[in-house]
C-alpha cells in the first residue's frame, strides 16, 4: 500500500509537483501521464528514494520514507527512463551482477526464467548487441530480481514493438494480479495506458489527458 500526502517538489524556485496526494493498493497498475516536463520522472525518482521531496509525506506498507529508507529500498524495483545496464556484459552476466547486489538469492535458472517470461532469450549475448527494445526488457528483468512489491517503471515500453509491448503488458498484469505487486508506470502511449491501467494519475491541469481518459471510462486522478 502506497500513501502519498501533500507532496511538493521544487527545483530552486520552480515548483514541479504541488500538493500531490495518492492512495494506491497492492495489485493495482497505476498509469502516470502528463506532457513532457510535467514531472512524471521527478515523481518516480522521489518514490524510488533517489530524490527527496520538498514537502509532504510518503508511506509504503506503513513505513515512512523519511525514517525507513533502508526497508523501503528493498521493496522497490525501478526502471529509469534511460536504460541502465552494463553494455559489455552478457544478459546472463548482467542478471548475475544485479542479483549479487540484491537482497534475494536467486539461482541462474530463476534469473533466466525472469528473462524468458519477457521473451528475452539472448542469454549469452552482450547487452550492447541487443536491440533497444530488448535492452529495455533486460532492464525490466533486472528490476524484478529482488521481488519488489512496488514496481516503478519510467516509459518501459519506448521503442518496443507492438507484440513485445503486449507481452510486457500481460506480464505486468500477471505481476500485479498474481504476485500482488503495485505497479506505477509512465507512458506516452495512451492506448497502452487505457488497456493496462486500473487508474491513471494525470500531472498538470491541462484537460487534454483527463478528457481523453474519461472518454475511455478510466478512473482519473488529476494533480497540479
Ligand atoms: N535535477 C534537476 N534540476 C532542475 N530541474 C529539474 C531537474 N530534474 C528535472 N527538472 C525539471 O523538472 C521538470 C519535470 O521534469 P521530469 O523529467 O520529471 O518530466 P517528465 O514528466 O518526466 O517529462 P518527459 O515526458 O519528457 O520524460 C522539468 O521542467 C525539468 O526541467
Ligand atoms: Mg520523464
Amino acid at each position: 500500500m502506497l500513501e502519498i500526502a501533500g507532496l511538493k517538489k521544487k527545483y530552486h524556485r520552480h515548483t514541479i509537483l504541488d500538493n500531490l496526494s495518492l492512495h494506491a493498493n497492492q495489485g493495482e497498475i497505476v498509469g502516470l501521464v502528463g506532457e513532457n516536463g510535467a514531472g512524471k520522472s521527478t515523481l518516480l525518482h522521489i518514490l524510488a528514494t533517489i530524490s527527496k521531496p520538498t514537502a509532504g509525506s510518503i508511506h509504503l506498507h506503513d513505513w515512512d520514507y523519511q525514517k525507513h529508507t533502508a526497508q523501503i529500498r528493498k521493496q522497490i524495483g525501478f526502471v529509469p527512463q534511460d536504460i541502465a545496464i552494463w553494455p559489455k556484459l552478457t544478459v546472463e552476466e548482467n542478471m548475475v551482477f544485479f542479483e549479487k547486489l540484491s537482497w534475494q538469492k536467486k539461482s541462474k535458472e530463476e534469473l533466466k526464467q525472469i528473462c524468458l517470461e519477457m521473451h528475452l532469450d539472448r542469454w549469452k549475448d552482450p547487452a550492447k548487441t541487443l536491440s533497444g527494445g530488448m535492452q529495455r526488457k533486460l532492464n525490466l528483468a533486472i528490476s524484478l530480481i529482488h521481488d519488489p512489491s512496488l514496481l516503478l517503471l519510467d516509459e518501459p515500453t519506448v521503442g518496443i514493438d507492438l507484440k513485445s509491448r503486449k507481452e510486457i503488458g500481460a506480464y505486468l498484469r500477471r505481476q500485479a494480479t498474481e504476485e500482488n505487486k503495485l505497479i506505477i508506470y509512465t507512458s506516452h502511449d495512451m492506448d497502452e495506458i487505457k488497456q493496462l491501467c486500473d487508474r491513471v494519475l494525470v500531472i498538470g491541469e491541462d484537460s487534454f489527458y483527463h478528457d481523453l481518459l474519461k472518454e475511455a471510462g478510466k478512473e482519473v486522478v488529476v494533480v497540479g
